[in-house]
């Protein structure tokens, strides 16, 4: 029963690797080993076919047409909108707000939300894993309105520690920002408890979840999460850039003004003043990246056709195979190396330089990061500047594995 199971994963996973077109390729006289997901996914030929068609068939302004291209191109828009909500479990489409990426997600929440229910004094809690992008948005806010920022400590196996984060909460809480899965070690947080012990202190704290890396490798419901804001990108989950997505719960979305005005997001316009629309059009001024947001749908139907039941299980053993072959190699050490996390490998080698392993690794046909990922905290709290990080998509295989650690045995052998 279970190599039955183990040889149709194979075999589907043969066949979705087939379907990104760029992994066909050689790199330095090597079959390229595409281990970079965690910093942006491949994509698939039927993402790139429907940008491709909006772009040779279909294109036009949105919202704003009379005439039938504009005006089916308007629906399908708004159907990705749908289709957003249905892949997070949103109640509906009207919580879905398009935005750039996490990033300007988290700014949009910052400065918007925050400058509208924040004040001096009133703090914000993060945690010492949190990507950059869930930290400076607040830091700036900080800097304009005089918010506390307290930081949710690491344990030393790259878990939070949920224990100091039941002390940091006070009567100044109004916002929790905390990653799902983290981008530099992949370690998964326990969101739902982070969630219910802030619901079980004071219900009105606000709790905002990076889904950054959460969507890319497991199923989110963010009604049965509870979470106020959860936002994610496009570019990460196997879709273009320049997409993103912010949810958030309708009555926190209408309490909050414009981020930025323009065309789209206005109800009139007058030199006596403005008045806008309701969200979630009001906070998408001017021109949306219209092919951006139908890449974005067709990536979706594409992980919801693969499934998370597929691509867990690919994940996990993966992952087993990985740590066991890694761990092989002498004076290698993992980060985050627990039972609960994503595919993705952040490792270190006695005596060499991540910099270092990660050209030999180039050159070997490896694609991996080396650095410190965005989470300059997290790898300060560990005493690092930098890890090498080898991250695992759908498409990846035990063959891209074998190529890391053949690459890193010739980088041992050069460097020691
Ligand atoms: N946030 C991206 C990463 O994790 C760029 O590498």
């Amino acid at each position: 029963m279970v190599a039955a199971g183990t040889a149709k994963i194979e075999k589907s996973a043969r066949q979705y690797r087939a379907d990104f077109p760029i992994l066909g390729q050689m790199m330095n006289g090597r079959k390229l080993a595409f281990l970079d997901t965690a910093a942006s996914a491949q994509k698939p030929k039927i993402v790139i076919d429907s940008m491709s068609s909006v772009y040779s068939t279909g294109y036009a302004n949105i919202h704003r047409g009379v005439y039938r291209i504009s005006q089916e191109l308007t629906t399908a828009f708004e159907e990705v909108r749908q289709k957003v909500a249905d892949f997070i479990g949103a109640p509906g489409a009207r919580n879905i707000v398009f935005t750039r990426n996490s990033t300007e997600a988290i700014n949009l929440v910052a400065q918007s939300w925050g400058r509208t229910h924040l004040q001096k004094g009133d703090e914000v809690i993060l945690s010492a894993m949190e990507h950059h992008a869930n930290i400076v948005p607040w830091q700036l806010l900080q800097a304009q309105i005089g918010i506390e920022i307290k930081v949710i400590p690491v344990l030393d196996d790259g878990t939070l520690d949920y224990e100091a984060y039941q002390s940091l909460l006070s009567p100044r809480t109004k916002m929790v920002g905390v990653v799902h899965i983290s981008n530099a070690f992949g370690v998964r947080n326990n969101i739902s408890k982070i969630i219910k012990l802030s619901r079980d202190f004071n219900p009105k704290i606000k709790v905002l979840i990076d889904g950054s890396q959460g969507v890319v490798h497991s199923p989110v419901n963010v009604i049965a999460l509870d979470a106020d804001f959860y936002v994610f990108t496009g570019h990460k989950l196997y879709g273009p850039t320049g997409i993103g997505a912010l949810y958030g719960k309708y009555e926190a979305l209408e309490s909050m003004p414009p981020y930025q005005g323009g065309g789209d997001m206005i109800e009139r316009v007058s030199f006596s003043g403005s008045t806008f629309r309701e969200p979630p059009h009001r906070f998408e001024a001017g021109t949306p990246p219209i092919a951006e947001v139908i890449g974005l749908g067709a990536a979706i139907d594409y992980v919801r056709e693969i499934g998370f039941d597929f691509i867990q299980k690919r994940e996990e053993n993966l992952l087993a195979y990985g740590n066991k072959k890694l761990k092989e190699i002498s004076g290698l050490k993992v980060f985050g190396d627990v039972s609960d996390k994503a595919g993705i490998f952040s490792f270190t080698i006695e005596n060499m330089h991540p910099s270092d392993i990660g050209m030999v690794l180039d050159q070997c046909g490896v694609a991996v990061r080396a650095g410190h990922h965005c989470c300059m905290p997290l790898l300060e709290r560990f005493g690092l500047d930098a890890t090498v990080r080898a991250s695992l998509g759908l498409y990846s295989n035990e063959e891209d594995i074998d190529a890391l650690v053949e690459g890193l045995h010739k980088a041992r052998e050069l460097f020691q």
